[in-house]
């Protein structure tokens, strides 16, 4: 174990080994400042003062060469070697609502959503819960570092937890996981991270905008908000994108919860140019251009949650500075 200090302030903590200094911040209750766990989008940088670690993902996109020389490294990605003394600014937002434990899971079933889309069930060693919208970190056999999954249950279900996940042609994770895991194998799940959740304090009307492999969080999301007390007869708008006809899925989850067709909505949409007999009858284009002109007014009035590939959550995040929508209002964790 490393004691990590934050320079100038009198604050400590523990790192156990194997553990890095952002994610053993957030188990000791601390804000330390991240969004993808996985070394991508560069919000865990801190300075490293004195000490020793090893990085490991040395080829991590959030960190340039500039930073680099300049003595910062990302807290996502570092494991001490020995104890050491940083700099960074820590912030009560990232505090952990649930904090995150790494531990033994088992995976006990899957089922399809759809051609490329998978649902995996994991029992938790210990039962573990989360908010809705939040992930955790999967740690496969024979696969080098972790990824990021978001759950599709809910936190209620705190010793299974339920990850909807897409297949990435050649992709190192998923191909384990699709390919090479069978019910009774055992991975390491390490979570929950992520600030994108339900918020239940924030009575307004929710809009979830999913595309691909963002449809996981934004179930969890109205799994939860259909049967919260705090947001009762609030509309809930889903608006699911994919490239074609056979990509589109989740309606029948939706189905299941109280109020799907009076509160709860649901508006699938294709962006691939129609192809013979593709059989889609319903909206053509990109998940944000049909939020826009189905709710164009109402969207600053409304919450919103997002998830999906970078391209989809830079193109929502446009449209949503162009209509004004508060950015308070706004929540993702971006995908990588
Ligand atoms: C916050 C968050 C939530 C996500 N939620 C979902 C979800 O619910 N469903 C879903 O289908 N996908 C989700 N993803 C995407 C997922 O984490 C993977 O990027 C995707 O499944 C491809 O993984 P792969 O290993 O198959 O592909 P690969 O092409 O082998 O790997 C791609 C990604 O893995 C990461 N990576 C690569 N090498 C390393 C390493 N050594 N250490 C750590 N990371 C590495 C990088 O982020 C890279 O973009 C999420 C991503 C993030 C950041
Ligand atoms: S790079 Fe560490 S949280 Fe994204």
């Amino acid at each position: 174990m490393s004691v990590i200090t934050l320079s100038g302030t009198g604050v400590s903590w523990p790192c156990d080994d194997g553990d890095t200094i952002m994610r053993s911040a957030l188990r000791a209750g601390l804000g330390f400042p991240y969004e993808c766990n996985v070394g991508s989008c560069g919000n865990c940088r801190f300075d490293l003062l004195e000490g020793e670690i090893e990085e490991l993902r040395t080829d991590a996109p959030g960190l340039s060469e500039r930073d680099r020389g300049r003595g910062r490294r990302l807290g996502c990605q570092a494991r001490p070697l020995s104890d050491c003394a940083v700099k960074l600014r820590l912030m009560p937002h990232y505090e952990s609502r649930f904090r995150p434990v790494r531990q033994a899971a088992t995976l006990t079933a899957t089922r399809d959503i759809t051609h490329d889309i998978r649902e995996f069930r994991f029992k938790l060693e210990t039962p573990a819960p989360f908010l809705s919208g939040q992930y955790a970190l999967l740690t496969l056999p024979g696969v080098e570092g972790s990824r990021a999954y978001s759950m599709a249950s809910t936190g209620d279900q705190a010793d299974e937890w339920h990850f909807q996940i897409r297949r990435v042609p050649n992709g190192a994770a998923t191909t384990k996981l699709f390919d090479g895991l069978k019910a009774g194998d055992h991975i390491e799940i390490d979570g929950p991270y992520g600030m994108a959740y339900l918020r239940e304090d924030a009575p307004r009307d929710i809009i979830c905008l999913a595309g691909g492999s963002g449809l996981s969080p934004m179930i969890s999301i109205t799994r939860a908000a259909a049967v919260s007390p705090a947001l009762a007869g609030r509309r809930i708008d889903f608006i699911y994108g994919g490239r074609a006809a056979r990509d589109i899925g989740g309606k029948e989850m939706l189905e299941e919860l109280p109020g799907f067709g009076s509160t709860i909505h649901y508006h699938p949409v294709v962006s691939g140019m129609p192809e013979e007999e593709d059989g889609w009858n319903g909206y053509r284009g990109f998940a944000h251009e049909v939020a826009a002109k189905l709710f164009a007014e109402r969207l600053p009035e409304c919450e919103i949650y997002f998830a999906g590939p970078p391209m989809m959550g830079q193109a929502i995040q446009k449209m949503l500075i162009d209509l004004g929508v508060p950015p308070a209002q706004v929540h993702f964790d971006q995908f990588y």
